[in-house]
């Protein structure tokens, strides 16, 4: 059954588009009818992404760009409009993690994963936003959050307080776009099956003496849908919010979570 093509003509970029959550709400546009640019600091792995999508007959271009680095966010929203005229929906999706114990974060990591998590959507969010004010045609803007916004985890305090802070920046910027019709919304996935969680694994279970894979297993327990999500179920979700099925809906954060998070 193909898809639905509730994103027929429309622009979109995805930041950490070469990998993961990012690579599948790229195909997942795609396959909904927007042309999709796959920014990434990996440009191999961006070019891999929109080379699929291209193969399967859709719009897509890769781009090299680090969402910690303004001037080049900037010049990705620049080359979008040249590429394709114009941009309606941006995914800031790209996002790191470190487990460390509390007591032994040092002002580099805090700095590290601030900058990317949460300066690097704030300039996402900006630099959208301004092309699509000066469209004067709205436009959707969709951020990942994490469910460690909503439930702290102690390996990782300062990932967990970025995603809070994104959660917060979201429903400001919710507010300050509303006039221009411009919705604001994040998403909140839980485990998900991509590195980032393969690497969360590997270092808590080795912490805990537990051997590769339990400390994903015992999280599974907490989770009423049973299994780890796929990246896919993430990209549902985004392209909703993306669609004009979700035109009223603003300055919300969703959980993405089989049900491990319920507030
Ligand atoms: N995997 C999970 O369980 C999970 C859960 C909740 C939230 N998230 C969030 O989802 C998002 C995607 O995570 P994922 O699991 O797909 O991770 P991933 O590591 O599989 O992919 C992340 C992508 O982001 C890119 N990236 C990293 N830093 C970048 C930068 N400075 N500029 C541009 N690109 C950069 C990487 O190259 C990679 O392609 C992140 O924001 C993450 O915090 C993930």
């Amino acid at each position: 059954m193909s898809a639905a093509q509730r994103l027929a003509g429309k622009v979109s970029i995805i930041t950490g588009g070469a990998a993961g959550i990012g690579k599948a709400v790229c195909e997942r546009f795609g396959q909904e009818g927007a042309s999709v640019v796959v920014a990434d600091y990996n440009l191999a792995g961006a070019e891999a992404v929109a080379a699929a999508i291209e193969a399967a007959g859709g719009r897509a271009m890769a781009l090299q760009a680090d969402v910690t680095d303004k001037t080049q966010v900037d010049a990705m929203v620049a080359k979008t409009v040249q590429a394709f005229g114009r941009l309606d929906v941006i995914h800031n999706n790209a996002g790191i993690i470190q487990v460390k114990a509390l007591l032994d974060l040092t002002e580099e990591d805090w700095d590290r994963v601030q900058a990317v998590n949460l300066k690097g959507t704030l300039f996402g969010i900006q630099a959208a936003a301004r092309q699509m004010i000066a469209q004067g045609t709205g436009g959707r803007i969709v951020c990942t959050a994490s469910a460690a916004a909503r439930r702290p985890n102690p390996y990782f305090a300062h990932y967990s307080a970025s995603k809070g802070a994104v959660v917060n920046l979201v429903q400001a910027s919710a507010v300050a776009l509303a006039p221009y019709n411009i919705t604001v919304n994040s998403v909140c996935p839980g485990i998900v099956a991509t590195a980032m969680w393969e690497h969360i694994d590997k270092v808590i279970s080795s912490e805990e003496g537990l051997p590769v894979g339990e400390t994903i297993r015992r999280r599974l327990e907490g989770v009423p849908l049973g299994r780890v999500q796929a990246p896919e179920d993430v990209a549902g979700l985004v392209a909703f919010l993306a669609s004009d099925d979700a035109a009223y809906i603003t300055g919300q954060a969703y959980n993405v979570t089989g049900g491990m998070v319920m507030t």
